[in-house]
This record gives C-alpha cells, structure tokens and sequence, in this order.
C-alpha cells in the first residue's frame, strides 16, 4: 500500500461516494407502517396509496408477511398454523418472509424508482418476537439485517393506540398473534414506543386513537415532508 499516495486513497473514496449517491438519487422512497394489531396499519396503508395513485406518484403496497408468492405461504402458516410454534421458529419464519420479500419485490420496486408502502416489516419482528415474546432485541436486530441486504425503511409511521381500544376495533375471527392477551399487547406498544425514541430519525409516532381522517391528516403531512408532495 505504502506506493499508493494518500491522496489518491481520498480520491478513490471520494468517487465511490459520488457514484453511490448517483444511485440514490434513481432510488424510490421505501416506507413502512408499524403498530400493534388493530391500530390501524391496513386502513391507513389503503388510504395512502389511493391518495399517491391520484397524484400519479408511482408506487406499491405490500405488506408482511406474505408480500411475495413465497411469502403467501409462509402467511398461512405464521397467522394460522394450529400446533405450537417455538419462538425462534417464528422468528425464522418471518426473516424467510423478509428476506425473500426485499430481494423479489421491494428492492425492484424501489431500483425503478417507485414508493413502496410497506404494511409491517423489520420493526414488527422487532416488537413482536424481540419485547413481545423476550428474545434479545440484539439478536433480533442482527438477523433483521442479514435478511434485508442493506435495504432500510426511509421512514417508519408507528401507529400508537391505546392496546384496549385496538383490542375492540378487531371484531373478526382473530388470527394467532392478535389472539395473545392484553398483556402482551401492551409490551408491544411499549416496544414500538421504545423503537421510535431510539431511532427519532426515521420512526415518527401518530396518534392512532383519533378517527379515521384524522390518522389519516397527519399521516399524510409526515410523508409529504420526506416526498416534497
Ligand atoms: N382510527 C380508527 N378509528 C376507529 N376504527 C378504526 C380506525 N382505524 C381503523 N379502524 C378499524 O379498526 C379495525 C382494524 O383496523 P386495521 O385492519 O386497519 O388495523 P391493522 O393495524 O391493519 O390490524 P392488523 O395488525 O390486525 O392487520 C378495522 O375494522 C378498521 O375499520
Ligand atoms: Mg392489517
């Protein structure tokens, strides 16, 4: 190395920056939308979506799991699989759903430049398997990573509502991780609280205990910051 000059290093450096932001600036804008069971994650997401398709702002909605045909399947087993499934099964289960998710529909979606709206992705398992079922949230996160390739949310709406209120907006047959108690619910909320403060830059908290347009209003005015909309 010693016949290579200092500042030719910096050079080179400086170069793979330049090409690297070249090709962010093609990159969509990848949002996800996180929150405990009946918060309102899937309402929301619609109402976004229809909101960018009358603006013609190309983009997609997905969600975890089950955003990729493989996932479809993974799904059926993670919501209604009837014999007991242990915890890092579970967690595996999910990754497998991710990572299968980033490499055949998100990252596409984003290297043509499209929004991708995401119902639930890595702060999920991080809530749900991590502060919900005890696993070590390090652990968690080191697997989040491996399974999204570098792909991370731009911005993460977390839709906080009280986990009382939540409980009562789910009136259909529940599936296996909306029929845990109220308990562990409220260790999800906390979690999810705990996400936003650790990560203020990308998390940003709306207060889903208010009605639908309003959620909605302030959802909105969040995205619109990040799109220039
Ligand atoms: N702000 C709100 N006020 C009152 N009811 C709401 C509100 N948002 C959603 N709902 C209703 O609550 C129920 C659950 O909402 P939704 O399916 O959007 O939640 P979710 O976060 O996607 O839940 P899950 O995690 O189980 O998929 C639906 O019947 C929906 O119409
Ligand atoms: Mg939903």
């Amino acid at each position: 190395m010693h016949f290579i000059k200092k500042s030719n290093i910096i050079r080179i450096v400086e170069y793979y920056g330049f090409l690297r932001s070249m090709k962010k600036e093609k990159r969509g804008y990848f949002i996800t939308f996180e929150g405990a069971d009946g918060c309102g994650k899937t309402t929301q997401t619609e109402l976004i979506k229809k909101y960018l398709d009358n603006k013609n702002i190309e983009n997609i909605l997905t969600r975890e799991p089950g955003g990729s045909e493989l996932g479809v399947h993974l799904r059926k087993i993670l919501l209604h699989y009837e014999k007991p499934v242990s915890n890092i099964a579970e967690t595996f289960l999910y990754l497998a759903d991710r990572a299968q998710h980033i490499e055949y529909k998100i990252k596409p979606a984003l290297e043509e430049g499209k929004i991708v709206l995401c119902d639930r992705h890595t702060d999920s398992t991080l809530a749900y398997q991590g502060y919900g079922r005890n696993q070590d949230i390090e652990t968690i996160q080191g697997l989040n990573k491996i399974a999204v390739n570098s792909i991370l949310p731009d911005l993460t709406i977390v839709f906080d509502v009280e986990s009382e209120t939540a409980q009562k907006r789910l009136t259909g047959e529940k599936d296996r991780l909306e029929a845990e108690g109220i308990e562990f619910h409220k260790k999800l909320r906390a979690g999810y609280l705990d996400i936003a403060k650790k990560n203020p830059k990308r998390v940003k908290i709306v207060n889903a205990n208010q009605g639908i347009e309003q959620v909605f209003n302030d959802t909105i005015k969040i995205i619109g910051e990040l799109l220039n909309l």
